[in-house]
């Protein structure tokens, strides 16, 4: 059979789950209570052909990269021995801690010896996957492209380019791959001997939430393996929120708020830049290929094929091909999409993030959710389903929905406006160190003793580096990245009546609100909504 053939038919058979009802299982054969767990709503995808480095790897080298079974080796076209462009990959970045993030609180990693760890409520991003897309739009289509033309005798290419000539793009679609569960069975250790204790005393079983996306799901599987253990489903009730249209999931937004990803700023703003920092990649390219006119998209479907072969396939001849220089503009493109279509720069950003805002409110304050937004109150009105006396929850989800809680928690440390013409080089906002694959961001409840009390405070980390937290969280006081957990409560109720989310999410642009260009605090200003709206 013909590979682009038999690579249809295995997308054909894969992406044929359809949305199934609900099913709700005694997963472990020893609850009380079934939860929902085989819900269907794995989302398109597609498994790539199994990697084989023993003979794909054509590095002459011995050096290996503690812990990872994939190449971290390449260097970039012009680069030297000591230039890394893995860090440069922005979402696509393996998961590594973000040293350079926060570097002022870089002394405060350790707890203050006079407090004690009371909660941890832990958010989680996938680990490495395939491209979401088929053959069709990204890398894929790059793939098809040269696969076809190479076909029909239309396609050639010369000089460093010929293995071109040779290229069977092999990459699959959506689903978790092997690196991706290793950096949540190793993120799951972590945690465990992070936060173990916090579950010593619990009598009932954890919940542990994650969305029904493959990718996501079976993450949330290799990390409980990761901290519970080989036996973890008998350890805690695994329960799937459904990622599909008419579902309310704070870990999903998108089908609560239907609005929230029409605003893309963040994609018009990387097409502008792609123009700047793909311009000589374009001219570069062009020279050693015949038959085909590339185009600065097919440039940056190409130039993505390094991070996700890397991922999927353990190694790529595509890293080497482009300068230090256009992978820090590749990296930039992952901020301009986060942070225009997610975070302080879309609209929307603060009113998707708000749901996950709220449930956090109800599991540090022990109360029931009651203005509910984009919650599946079915599920968060019932303790069972949304326990609000656990010590350690733990929830997976997505890149793009941690952009929109962070906002939603308006950690405005993060929230640099950033321009589609020119990198700031001391931004905050890297989408390699806050979402990168596996990321993970802990929110910790500390007791500290005051003099002769104790209060409640509490400290966050994005990817192990603390937050300095401070006014923007109505910190009163703030130090060594600690903020009274009561100050941060109150901010959190502004930032639920700043989210706007019932006009955000439901209102008509240009009838409720007008917005035409990017914002920088996450939510519609009162300047743009209309003082007659209907929504
Ligand atoms: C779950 O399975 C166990 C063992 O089969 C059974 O004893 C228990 O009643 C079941 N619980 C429910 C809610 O079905
Ligand atoms: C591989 O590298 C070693 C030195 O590290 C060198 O002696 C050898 O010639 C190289 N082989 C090839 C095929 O380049
Ligand atoms: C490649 O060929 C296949 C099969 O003929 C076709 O379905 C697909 O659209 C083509 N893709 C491109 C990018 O030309
Ligand atoms: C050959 O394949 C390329 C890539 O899919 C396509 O653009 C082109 O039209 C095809 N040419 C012929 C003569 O079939
Ligand atoms: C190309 O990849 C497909 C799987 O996608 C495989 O079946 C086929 O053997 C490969 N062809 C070559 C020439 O390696
Ligand atoms: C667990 O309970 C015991 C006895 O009530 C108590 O001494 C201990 O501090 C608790 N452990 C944790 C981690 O809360
Ligand atoms: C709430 O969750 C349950 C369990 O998955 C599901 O059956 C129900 O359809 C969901 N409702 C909404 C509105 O999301
Ligand atoms: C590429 O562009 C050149 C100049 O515009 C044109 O002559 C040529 O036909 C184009 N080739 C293809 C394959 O489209
Ligand atoms: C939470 O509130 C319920 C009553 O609403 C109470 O029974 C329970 O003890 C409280 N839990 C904690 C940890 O305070
Ligand atoms: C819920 O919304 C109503 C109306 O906007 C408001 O008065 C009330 O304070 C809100 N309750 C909570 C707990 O936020
Ligand atoms: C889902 O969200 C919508 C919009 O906020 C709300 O009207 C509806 O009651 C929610 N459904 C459930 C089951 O929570
Ligand atoms: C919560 O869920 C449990 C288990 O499914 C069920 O028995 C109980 O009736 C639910 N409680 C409410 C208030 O819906």
């Amino acid at each position: 059979m013909l590979p682009v053939a038999s690579l249809l038919i295995a997308v054909l058979i894969s992406t044929s789950f359809c949305a199934e009802s609900t099913k709700w299982s005694n997963v472990t054969g020893t609850s009380n209570t079934v939860f929902p767990t085989d819900v269907g709503n794995l989302g398109d995808t597609a498994p790539g052909l199994a990697p084989m480095t023993a003979q794909d790897d054509t590095l002459n080298s011995t050096e290996f990269v503690k812990g990872y079974g994939i190449d971290m080796r390449s260097k970039p076209l012009g680069g030297n021995e000591s230039t890394d462009i893995y860090g440069n990959f922005g979402p696509y970045t393996t998961w590594r801690p973000a040293e350079s993030l926060f570097p002022e609180t870089n002394p405060y990693r350790s707890m203050p010896p006079s407090c004690q760890l009371r909660q941890v409520h832990i958010l989680h991003r996938h680990g490495a996957r395939y491209p979401t897309d088929g053959m069709d739009d990204g890398p894929g289509l790059f793939g098809a492209m040269v696969k076809n033309g190479t076909r029909n005798g239309t396609f050639h290419a010369t000089g460093d380019l010929a293995f071109l000539n040779h290229l069977n793009y092999t990459i699959g679609q959506a689903l978790l791959v092997h690196q991706g569960a290793q950096e949540l069975f190793d993120s799951g250790v972590k945690h465990y001997y992070e936060y173990g204790r916090l579950l010593s005393n619990m009598t009932t079983k954890p919940v542990i939430r994650t969305t029904s996306s493959s990718r996501v799901l079976d993450s949330s599987r290799y990390w409980t393996l990761g901290f519970f253990g080989w036996d973890a489903n008998e350890r805690m009730n695994l329960e799937v929120l459904t990622e599909a249209k008419g579902q309310n999931n704070t870990l999903e937004p998108k089908y609560a708020c239907p609005n929230g990803k029409k605003f893309a700023f963040g994609d018009q703003m990387r097409k502008e830049w792609q123009k700047v920092y793909l311009k000589d990649a374009l001219k570069r390219w062009q020279k050693n290929i015949h038959g085909l006119n590339l185009t600065i998209e097919d440039m940056f479907n190409i130039i993505q094929v390094c991070p996700y072969e890397t991922a999927g396939m353990g190694f790529s001849k595509f890293c080497s091909l482009f300068t230090k220089e256009e992978w820090e503009g590749f990296e930039y493109d992952g901020d301009l999409k986060f942070q225009g279509n997610s975070g302080f720069m879309s609209p929307m950003g603060r009113a998707m993030g708000i749901g996950y805002v709220q449930e956090f409110l109800a599991r540090v304050s022990n109360h029931t959710i009651t203005n509910a937004t984009s919650q599946n109150t079915t599920l968060d009105r019932n303790e069972t389903y949304f326990p609000l006396d656990q010590r350690l929850y733990a929830d997976f989800t997505h890149d793009s929905a941690i952009v929109n809680i962070l906002t939603a928690f308006n950690l405005t440390q993060i929230g640099d406006h950033l321009k589609a013409t020119k990198p700031n080089k001391n931004r905050r906002f890297r989408a390699s160190a806050i979402v990168p694959f596996g990321a993970r961001v802990a929110f910790e409840v500390l007791e500290c003793a005051k003099g002769e009390e104790s209060t409640p405070f509490i400290r966050i980390k994005i990817n192990d580096a603390v937050v300095p937290l401070n006014e923007g969280q109505g910190c009163r006081q703030s130090h060594d990245g600690l903020c009274s957990l009561s100050d941060f409560k109150k901010q959190l109720q502004d930032s639920i009546k700043a989210s706007h989310f019932d006009l955000a999410c439901f209102g008509k642009n240009g009838t409720d609100f007008s917005v035409t260009s990017p914002v920088s605090q996450g939510q519609l200003s009162n300047a743009q909504i209309h003082t007659n709206q209907t929504a």
